[in-house]
């Protein structure tokens, strides 16, 4: 195992879901600016970046965003709280700013790749991610690549909500980088979806159409901070190989 490994199955092995944060500790708030600067580097579905990241740490604003997330103690006792948020409302945006990358990107692109890309971002990214109200359009995509799929190999995951999980994958994994790398600038974390979604919304002004993903609790751990044993299916029971 490389040094980097060894480094990385640390942090992994020690990253819990905490539950009772130090309130007396020192805080340091730049920890949580780094751990975004590189939950932004996740990956993420078409670099289409449909999130968005809200730190609350005011002490009155915590109290707030506690009562929605059911007052769980992590909540509670957390020294920040930060909120992954989904945004598919922004994905004209974001066509409009991956179609400026691809025009702009003269100097290492070849023109064939170009093309490809430009393509892809003003007919597959609109058609995918543009609102369907009634799942009519979900309907005759559904039935086009059931159609094309019968002879060759078909994305089937077209619909409203196929695109609610594409963008969730994307910010799960966004929040993921966050935890990991909060642990390895030595803080904790708990993420939580047990909240009002409709209220912290409402909260944060976020547009109807913004979804909240998770909730991330962040601070120094408490003395008695992990509530739980680590408990997980053996590796031959999950993993398998063909
Ligand atoms: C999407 C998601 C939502 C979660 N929601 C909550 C929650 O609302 N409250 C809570 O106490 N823990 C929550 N957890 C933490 C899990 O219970 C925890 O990750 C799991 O028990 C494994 O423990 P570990 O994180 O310490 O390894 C959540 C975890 C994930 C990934």
């Amino acid at each position: 195992m490389t040094n980097e490994a060894q480094i990385f199955d640390k942090v992994v092995n020690e990253r819990r879901s905490i539950r009772l944060y130090d309130q007396k500790a020192k805080y340091d708030k730049s920890i949580v600016e780094r751990s975004l600067q590189r939950a932004i580097l996740s990956p993420n579905s078409s670099n289409m970046q449909l999130w968005e990241f809200v730190r609350v740490s005011s002490e009155e604003k915590k109290k707030e965003l506690a009562y929605y997330c059911m007052d769980q103690l992590p909540a509670k006792t957390a020294r920040e709280l930060v909120v992954f948020v989904a945004r598919p409302d922004k994905y004209k945006q974001s066509i409009a700013h991956n179609l400026e990358l691809v025009n702009a990107a003269d100097n290492f692109e070849k023109e064939s790749r170009k093309e490809k890309r430009r393509n892809y971002y003003s007919k597959m990214m609109p058609a995918f991610y543009a609102f369907d109200f009634l799942y009519i359009f979900s309907l005759l995509k559904k039935l086009f690549v059931t159609l094309t799929g019968i002879k060759k190999p078909s994305i089937r995951e077209v619909t409203a909500i196929d695109k609610k999980v594409t963008i969730h994958k994307s910010v799960g994994l966004a929040a993921s980088t966050f935890m990991l790398s909060v642990r390895a600038e030595g803080y904790d974390t708990c993420p939580l979806e047990g909240f009002d979604s409709k209220r912290i919304k409402k909260m944060l002004g976020l547009p109807r159409r913004a979804q909240i993903n998770m909730v991330v609790a962040v601070g120094p751990r408490a003395k008695d901070g992990i509530f739980y044993p680590r408990i997980r299916y053996p590796y031959d029971e999950v993993v398998s190989e063909i």
